[in-house]
């Protein structure tokens, strides 16, 4: 009797008879012999169809097959030092389950619009799933590191009255008669948790209705945000420096074959761990003009800028103290300056831009509410969040880490589309 196993287990069961289910993920015949690539998500394996070792039925079914038809092997597992994960099969029977015919994700190179398209069979190509097991591994990671800090996990709604990240990239819905907006980001809502429960974090899809066809921006994006009571920027800016090394270390030491598998240079993410480097926006403003860029002081940076800043350094970069007037109105201003905001960026090496948004936020009720008519946002939206600095205001502070953006880094992906099961973006809402 065959034993059934995943391709993952092969190891176990060395020299016993196994049975596989899977898909073919590519095949190749000399003669008496056909070479079946075996694919069943949790790994991919040769199997060697002898025509003397098969009955004609195997044998055929075998010749059969063609690209992604699923089917069950039976076969003896035998240690092969040049096969790829080490073992191989001799097949015993092969029997389909399903056929494919002509499917359209063929080995040659496709555009990156027709894998797009097919982003619901281009899944199963090795690179996706590589990714999606990094991906995987950061959020089961994260979840696992606030949770063993003591961060209590509290999810944010999806529909909300207002805007948290200016009005200008809100998604719109009706709502019974009213208007709802999608997130933008859980933010707020875990400013309330944090009174309740001290440290927290929210971690789900975030909407924006970006223009922008960036490689850097999608219109649905994950994110994880923590929120601590009693914390200020300096602490926010350890705690997000502990956090990002943590996860890239943790896919460093689990997923090096999926890094492989994307011949991800290892090297600049071995060097990710803490202190990284930090200077203050004015510093940037000032190292940007330095190169000859079309910078404007007072201005957001853009990619281009972000991509320069990193160069210099070989860690992720800490931006602080932000002009106040280009950040969200609960950013808490500077003591020492005003005009300035204890806010924090983080920008990841490589060019891959900003992966976190953060800082202290504004505690004190009079400001915060300056800030809400400065910002023309509607007052009686945001009566319950200034409830928040009515009953015991504290200092606390939090970010924002883009989940898309930190694995298309880790990963070495040229756009954040890939690292997303299925990408939202401006042109695309298919599959
Ligand atoms: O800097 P952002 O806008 O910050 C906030 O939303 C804060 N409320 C977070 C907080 O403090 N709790 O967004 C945070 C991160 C960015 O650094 C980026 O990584 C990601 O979210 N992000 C996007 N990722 C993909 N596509 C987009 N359109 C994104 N916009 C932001
Ligand atoms: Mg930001």
């Amino acid at each position: 009797m065959a034993i059934a196993c995943l391709v993952k287990e092969l190891g176990l069961h060395v020299g016993e008879t196994v049975r596989l289910s899977g898909w073919l993920y590519n095949k190749r015949t000399s003669g008496k012999l056909q070479f079946l690539l075996l694919r069943d998500g949790t790994g991919i394996v040769q199997a060697v169809v002898s025509r003397k070792e098969v009955s004609n039925e195997s044998w055929e079914t075998a010749e059969a097959l063609t690209q992604e038809a699923s089917f069950v092997l039976e076969g003896v597992v035998r240690e092969d030092a040049r096969a790829p994960g080490g073992f191989e099969l001799g097949a015993t029977r092969i029997e389909l389950i399903a056929p494919s015919s002509a499917y359209p994700i063929t080995p040659k190179e496709h555009g990156p619009e027709f894998l797009l398209d097919h982003r619901h069979l281009w899944l199963r190509s090795r690179r996706s799933a590589a990714v999606m097991r990094i991906r995987d591994e950061v959020i089961f990671g994260m979840r696992e590191w606030l949770h063993s800090r003591g961060f209590v996990n509290v999810d944010a709604p999806v529909f909300t009255p207002s805007a948290c990240e200016g009005t200008t990239t809100l998604f719109e819905t009706p709502y019974f008669g009213g208007t709802a907006y999608l997130t933008q980001s859980g933010q707020l809502y875990m400013e309330a948790a944090a009174m309740a429960l001290g440290r927290v974090y929210c971690f789900g899809p975030a909407f924006r209705a970006e223009k922008s066809k960036t490689r850097r921006h999608l219109t649905e994006f994950w994110m994880v945000e923590p929120e601590v009571a009693f914390l200020d920027l300096e602490g926010d800016i350890q705690l997000i420096e502990e956090f990002v090394s943590a996860m890239v270390q943790r896919v460093l030491e689990r997923r090096r074959e999926d890094l492989e598998i994307l011949e991800r240079d290892t090297s600049s993410l071995e060097r990710v761990r803490p202190p990284f480097p930090r200077i203050t926006y004015d510093e940037a403003a000032e190292r940007l003009k330095a190169k000859g860029l079309p910078f404007r002081p007072g201005d957001d940076f853009g990619a281009p800028d972000e991509t320069a800043l990193s160069e210099d350094f070989d860690r992720p970069l800490f931006v602080h103290r932000f002009p106040a007037a280009i950040k969200a109105f609960y950013m808490k201003a500077d003591p020492a300056d005003p005009r300035l905001s204890l806010s924090v960026d983080l920008l990841a090496p490589e060019g891959y831009g900003e992966i976190v948004g953060g800082g202290q936020r504004e505690d004190d009720l009079k400001t915060l509410e300056e800030k809400i008519r400065e910002h023309g946002l509607p007052r009686e939206d945001f009566e319950w969040y200034l409830d928040l600095r009515r009953y015991g205001s504290v200092p606390h502070s939090g970010f924002g880490l883009g989940l898309e953006r930190t694995v298309a880094w880790i990963c070495g992906l040229p756009h954040l589309r890939e690292a997303i099961p299925f990408p939202r973006m401006i042109h695309r809402l298919r599959p």
